[in-house]
């Protein structure tokens, strides 16, 4: 059997990660991944505080060491003081794509006006895509359905396996080569 897609899902909480309450952004980010991809996958489920430096070393860990080719971080991504998953990525990161951020605020603000304040982003490190989503679980959902037909692509081009989608929620632009070499 081949082994499974390793996804990593990273809250970023300082409330959650005291276990001061429970975390609904990952569980959340979970779900909606478990209704998309149909190749068969793994969540790799971290939770930190919103601190730069414990960000940037799960962002690592989860890129370098479990290489998952997929990393969603939820929360953090305001413009509070201590919001700070947007600058952990970037310093992370090789490149950042901009269309990302662009389209998830673009789309949030159809439904709430307070998206103006996510700085969410997202960029490549080596083979690994990370993407920032915001905290709140109905936040996830549209953010998610956003961008995802994007990104069995975007792992192509970046050298990671393939993500299949189920079309009947995502239609990923992505066509799979593997028949036309
Ligand atoms: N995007 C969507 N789709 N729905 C939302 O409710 N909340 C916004 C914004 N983006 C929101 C959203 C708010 S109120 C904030 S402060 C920012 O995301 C940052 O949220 P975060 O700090 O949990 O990342």
């Amino acid at each position: 059997m081949s082994e499974k897609v390793k996804i990593g899902v990273l809250t970023i909480s300082d409330r959650a990660s005291r276990g001061e309450y429970e975390d609904r952004g990952g569980p959340a980010v979970i779900e909606e991944l478990k209704a998309i991809i149909l190749t068969p996958w793994e969540p790799v489920y971290l939770i930190v505080p919103d601190e730069k430096k414990e960000v940037e070393e799960a962002l690592k860990r989860l890129c370098d060491r479990e290489i998952c080719p997929l990393v969603i971080t939820t929360g953090g991504t305001g413009p509070a003081p201590r919001d700070i998953t947007p600058d952990a990525t970037a310093a992370v990161c090789d490149r950042i794509l901009e269309g990302f951020g662009e389209l998830m605020r673009a789309v949030s603000l159809k439904k709430v006006p307070t998206a103006i304040l996510s700085r969410q982003t997202a960029g490549t490190r080596g083979n690994s895509l990370i993407i920032n989503l915001p905290g709140k679980p109905s936040a996830i959902k549209e953010c998610l359905l956003a961008v995802f037909p994007a990104i069995p692509d975007c792992i192509d081009l970046i050298g990671g396996p393939y993500i299949e989608t189920n079309p009947e929620i995502v239609k990923s632009t992505h066509v799979h080569k593997e028949h036309n070499n």
